[in-house]
């Protein structure tokens, strides 16, 4: 298949791989919107890296594309090595990323970044105004919860505040989309599990807001009026288009945290 004829920098492709399923899409990065066709496929079991990586060049080698690629891991991500494997495969730990992503994409501009500071960088680029002002914590809710500490739009990288221990439990054992199916939670009740989870940041961290992301940031309407900390809590403007987008956007400017 051809590969479309763009500038180096206005495309790249981005993949957001998560605990049930690998997003992808080729991202226009001046708007932050997808090019073509959304690719949705299992993540495959065990998430281990080969197959992962495997499926990951599938998506790339369907889409036609051979530019630069993205790619965002529920792991923290130091100098392209997984440090963590939260919701993935535990044999990701230590993996060096670039270097598998190169044996199965082949030489070309390649990140690996957390999902959810891809998330967050996509959010400060073409979200919410607030998200670029202040000290400001994005959060993701999904098969776990996600973080990400942005100062007057700059990535502070590799927070995990979902592994926050609240009164011994972690905060997304507790208050994750995931808890909420598990716990078969209406959405009341889940968001007051959110609400102490965000009670103890905010205690924390204080920011000048919470920006929160993620599949469930979609139904934002039925539970943001639960919250009752002081602190503004906006959704997303990206929804869970923002991992595939922030990915893309690493992989095009080269941001290895
Ligand atoms: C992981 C994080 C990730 C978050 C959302 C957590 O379990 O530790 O690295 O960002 O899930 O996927």
């Amino acid at each position: 298949m051809l590969a479309p004829m763009t500038h180096p920098h206005e495309h790249a492709f981005g993949v957001d791989v998560g605990g049930s399923g690998i997003k992808g899409a080729l991202v226009d990065l001046m708007t932050g919107e997808f090019v073509g066709q959304r690719y949705v496929v299992d993540t495959p079991q065990p998430a281990t890296p080969d197959a992962v990586a495997a499926t990951v060049a599938r998506i790339v080698d369907d889409a036609g594309w051979d530019g630069p690629v993205g790619v965002a891991l529920p792991s923290v991500i130091r100098e392209q090595v997984a440090v963590t494997a939260a919701n993935i495969d535990p044999a990701w730990i230590g993996t060096n990323c670039h270097d598998l992503l190169t044996r199965h994409l082949g030489e070309r501009p390649l990140a690996i970044l957390n999902d959810a500071d891809a998330a967050g960088l996509a959010e400060v680029a073409h979200g919410v105004d607030e998200a670029r002002r202040g000290s400001v914590i994005f959060l993701t809710f999904g098969t776990g919860i996600g973080s990400a500490f942005f100062a007057h739009g700059a990535l502070f990288s590799n927070t995990e505040l979902g592994h926050l221990l609240i009164d011994g439990t972690e905060a997304e054992r507790l208050a994750s989309s995931a808890a909420k199916v598990r716990d078969g939670l209406g959405f009341a009740a889940w968001a007051s599990r959110v609400d102490t989870v965000l009670a103890e940041f905010e205690r924390l961290f204080n920011p000048s807001a919470f920006i929160v992301g993620g599949g469930i940031s979609t139904d934002a309407g039925q539970w943001l009026p639960h919250l009752s900390i002081r602190t503004p809590v906006l959704p997303a403007r990206l929804r869970n288009r923002a991992g595939v987008v922030g990915a893309a956007m690493a992989a095009a400017h080269h941001v290895t945290p």
